[in-house]
């Protein structure tokens, strides 16, 4: 989020002070927001004022249109708040920190079915944007050493993506100067084309990017059938184009509910993978991973040695410090889900996504766009559209609480308009008919059916495990 700072002459019409409340119990005097205060205050005082403010925010157990994790074991927050003091970066400092990031990079490369025979190599990041700005950097040193070592010259690169794809792979090709080639979505089809796809790949083209779970549907895209036909036009061209995988949210949901399906480094082309540790990895923001299939592709000069904290480090992050403490925790969970937890969790979100996809489908309102099998999002519209649409729907459902947020397809399909539940682990069987009966109630009252018969408050705090 990028925050203004504004004139101070607009800010009275803004109410620029924090004023009297509780009686007067804690503040007496107004505080200004916008400038730093010029005398303190008791911790609990200003603890309070913001506590309070923070009200207004979305309650996180019913924010359906998040990815991100929003509930952790207590033992996992107890970790984290034992470790929240620990800068990752201190790796002499702190050598069990980094020895944890080292096995979960181990644990990860074999979960992602990195080959045996060669090093691997990857690390933790704050999400999966810096994961992919990272792997992208690597993905064009490696072509512009191609072209190099073919005597050809090293200018305009491209990269060939769906256009479907999240905003941070539109960030890496505009803030690293590689030409974004997007492949257009059909009428009925929201994932990348294969053929679409090879059409606009040349020499020049450092990857094509191949979503495990994309943003907008949840559909996985055909992965295995892109490395196959990438790999004959490579034959036929010379060309040597690999695949990068997002897996922001696959990653952790594939290998669990879909062990048959190829879309990691069993490939040959796939050359990188990221995943979010905060999204199906169970962890609270932010943290990401990125791997690479082996050490020899990432680029030596794009790791950077310091040893100014003692010891020699070599870090290939954008950043330099960072807190430690997601890094445990996606340790903790590895450790205490291991791979049967996280499947048993990964199948009950896949049945709640079927049972929500069932029921909705049951009314006979609504037209389904996700997919059941890929990632456990449900993302619907309304079969005739009437007299309002799914931004009124939507709307109506964050007056419960609830929010589900309706958006528009990606370019190309952009006529679409969806409404989005991504099912994480809070949304229980319980809170999924909750979730109908609401819907069907909106729906009813924008028919004109029947007066309303008043909604009963929801409980402030919900926290369920499917
Ligand atoms: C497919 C995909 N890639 C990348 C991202 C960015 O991930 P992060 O929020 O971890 O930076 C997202 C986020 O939703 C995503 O869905």
């Amino acid at each position: 989020m990028l925050s203004k700072k504004l004139p101070l002459d607009t800010i009275p019409k803004r109410r620029p002070t924090h004023t009297l409340t509780y009686g007067s119990r804690y503040l007496s005097t107004p505080v200004p927001k916008y400038e730093m205060p010029s005398a303190s205050m008791p911790g609990n005082v200003a603890y309070q004022i913001i506590h309070d403010e923070l009200n207004l925010d979305g309650n996180p157990a019913l924010n359906l249109a998040s990815f991100v994790t929003t509930w952790m074991e207590p033992e996992a927050e107890r970790l984290m708040m034992e470790t929240l003091n620990k800068n990752y970066v201190d790796q002499d400092e702190y050598p069990q920190t980094t020895e944890i990031q080292n096995r979960c990079v181990n644990m990860l490369a074999n979960l992602f079915h990195a080959p045996e025979e060669h090093t691997g190599v990857g690390t933790a990041t704050v999400g999966s944007s810096e994961a992919i700005h990272l792997a992208g950097l690597a993905l064009k040193w490696n072509w512009r050493a191609r072209c190099r070592a073919e005597n050809k010259p090293a200018e305009k690169p491209n990269i060939v993506m769906g256009h479907n794809v999240q905003v941070c792979w539109e960030k890496f090709a505009r803030y690293f100067e590689v030409e974004p080639r997007y492949v257009p979505l059909g009428k009925k089809r929201f994932v990348l084309g294969v053929k679409e796809a090879l059409e606009l790949v040349d020499q020049n083209t450092i990857a094509v990017v191949g979503i495990l779970g994309s943003t907008y549907t949840g559909e996985y895209e055909p992965i295995e059938a892109l490395n196959e036909a990438l790999e004959k036009q490579n034959k036929k061209t010379g060309w040597q184009v690999p695949i990068h995988v997002d897996a922001a949210s696959g990653g952790f949901v594939a290998p669990f509910t879909s062990p048959q399906l190829k879309w990691d480094f069993r490939l040959p082309l796939v050359k990188s993978i990221n995943a979010s540790g905060h999204k199906y990895g169970l962890v609270h923001p932010g943290i990401g991973w990125v791997i690479w299939r082996t050490e020899s592709e990432l680029p030596e000069d794009l790791i950077f040695h310091v040893n100014y904290l003692g010891g020699d480090q070599p870090t290939f992050n954008l950043n330099f410090s960072r807190g430690a403490n997601q890094i445990i925790a996606q340790y903790y969970n590895f450790l205490s889900l291991g791979r049967e937890g996280y499947r048993r969790i990964m199948s009950a979100l896949e049945e709640n996504a079927r049972y929500l996809t069932g029921q909705l489908e049951a009314t006979g309102k609504f037209t389904m766009l996700s997919k059941l099998g890929h990632l456990p999002v449900v993302t619907f519209t309304f079969k005739n559209t009437g007299r309002f649409t799914v931004f009124d729907l939507s709307a109506k459902l964050r007056q419960r609480g609830w929010i589900v947020p309706a958006y528009t397809m990606a370019p190309d399909a952009e006529d679409v308009a969806v409404l989005r539940v991504v099912v994480r682990e809070g949304l229980s069987r319980d809170m999924a008919d909750m979730l109908l009966a609401d819907i069907l109630r909106a729906v009813d009252e924008f028919e004109g059916v029947s007066p309303q018969p008043p909604m009963p408050p929801h409980p402030k705090k919900t926290r369920g495990v499917c």
